[in-house]
């Protein structure tokens, strides 16, 4: 079994490839590089291109034998999206819409999607189910969902089957400190934290300290790259043993608040974190985090990284390579 990656490149995308090939499946790494990084692919068999050229997209499946492929390729800057929304549909959509159909004429049946928790918009009610409301409040969570219906379809009308992952707070590097997030492009929590922590930025800025929450700050649900990864290889291994199409929330259930990171940051690490606060990031919901049941009861996956685990695996990692991947 050969596993098409598109956007292997990328930051969970190299994570994810490393695993997949861990579990003994044969890999193929599709990437424009726009984005991503050589370096992340490793010596993983790699094509430099973009989702959008089906014929492209016959050759690799023919000559790699494709029988699976996980979808990560799209532009996911929530801000970027708002400011250029043609960028992001003609990418994420319509590159999508196309990969699928090149995969559907190859007779290629199987697809686990990279979707997102960005979805609900400001959830009505914490855990989130898959079953609660969707309300995209921004171009880029618009574009996922869209993605969603659109295999959606194609699973009512085709023999193709998928698996939509709706990531939570993906979070961490590598266990090994090798592969991980590039915070110079990142408006992500923890890059930020890092940046502060490591002297990289002179503090961060904690939006907001007045939420209905318990410290008054952000609740998300960060959950583990390597948890992450781990999730997409039950997918497939879902999907081979002819799971129907589903769609799973990916988080640890887990409520955790901007101070609650800072906090764990200065106890992993030693050292304190220089933050200063200030007014709320517009669209930003005061909780949002997960109820991983159906991903628990269906894979049988949970997670079995902690937020320790997370804090001190980005911390190695961004220490290690304070360039990202150019470091
Ligand atoms: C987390 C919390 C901020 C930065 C985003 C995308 C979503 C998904 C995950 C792709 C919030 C606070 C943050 C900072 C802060 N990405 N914060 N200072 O907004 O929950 O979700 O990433 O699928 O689509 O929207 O993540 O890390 O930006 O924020 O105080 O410098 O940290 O207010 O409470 P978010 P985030």
């Amino acid at each position: 079994m050969t596993v098409l990656i598109t956007g292997g490149a990328g930051y969970i995308g190299s994570i994810t490839t490393r695993l997949i090939r861990a579990s003994g499946r044969g890999v193929v790494v599709l990437d424009t590089l726009e984005n991503g990084h050589r370096k992340a692919v490793g010596d993983a068999p790699f094509v430099q291109g973009d989702i959008a050229d089906s014929d492209l997209i016959a050759r690799v499946v023919a000559e790699h034998g494709v029988d699976e492929v996980v979808h990560f390729a799209a532009y996911k800057a929530v801000g970027e999206s708002m400011s250029n929304p043609g960028k992001y549909f003609n990418n994420n959509v319509t590159g999508s819409q196309k990969l699928f159909e090149a995969l559907h004429q190859a007779g290629v049946t199987r697809v686990v999607f990279s979707s997102t928790a960005a979805v609900y918009g400001t959830p009505q009610s914490v855990p989130v189910r898959e079953t609660d409301a969707l309300s995209c409040e921004s171009v880029y969570a618009e574009t996922k969902l869209m993605i969603e219906k659109t295999l959606g379809w194609y699973s009512q009308t085709t023999d193709m089957r998928n698996v939509c992952l709706r990531y939570f707070n993906a979070a961490g590097a590598s266990d090994d400190s090798t592969l991980g997030e590039d915070w110079r492009f990142s408006q992500n929590l923890i890059p930020h934290v890092m940046k502060a922590v490591l002297g990289f930025a002179p503090a961060l800025t904690v939006f907001g300290n007045d939420f209905p929450t318990p410290d008054g700050t952000g609740v998300r649900d960060y959950i583990h790259v390597e948890d992450l990864a781990r999730a997409h290889v039950a997918a497939l291994d879902y999907l081979a043993k002819g799971g129907h199409s589903i769609t799973c929330n990916v988080g640890t259930g887990h409520g955790t608040s901007v101070m609650d990171i800072i906090a764990t940051t200065e106890r992993v690490t030693g050292k304190k974190v220089p933050y200063e606060i200030a007014g709320r990031r517009a669209g930003d919901p005061s909780e949002c985090y997960a109820d991983p049941r159906r991903i628990n009861e269906t894979f049988g996956w949970s997670p079995t990284r902690s937020l320790d685990d997370i804090i001190s695996s980005a911390y190695a990692w961004h220490t290690s390579h304070p360039h990202g991947h150019d470091s």
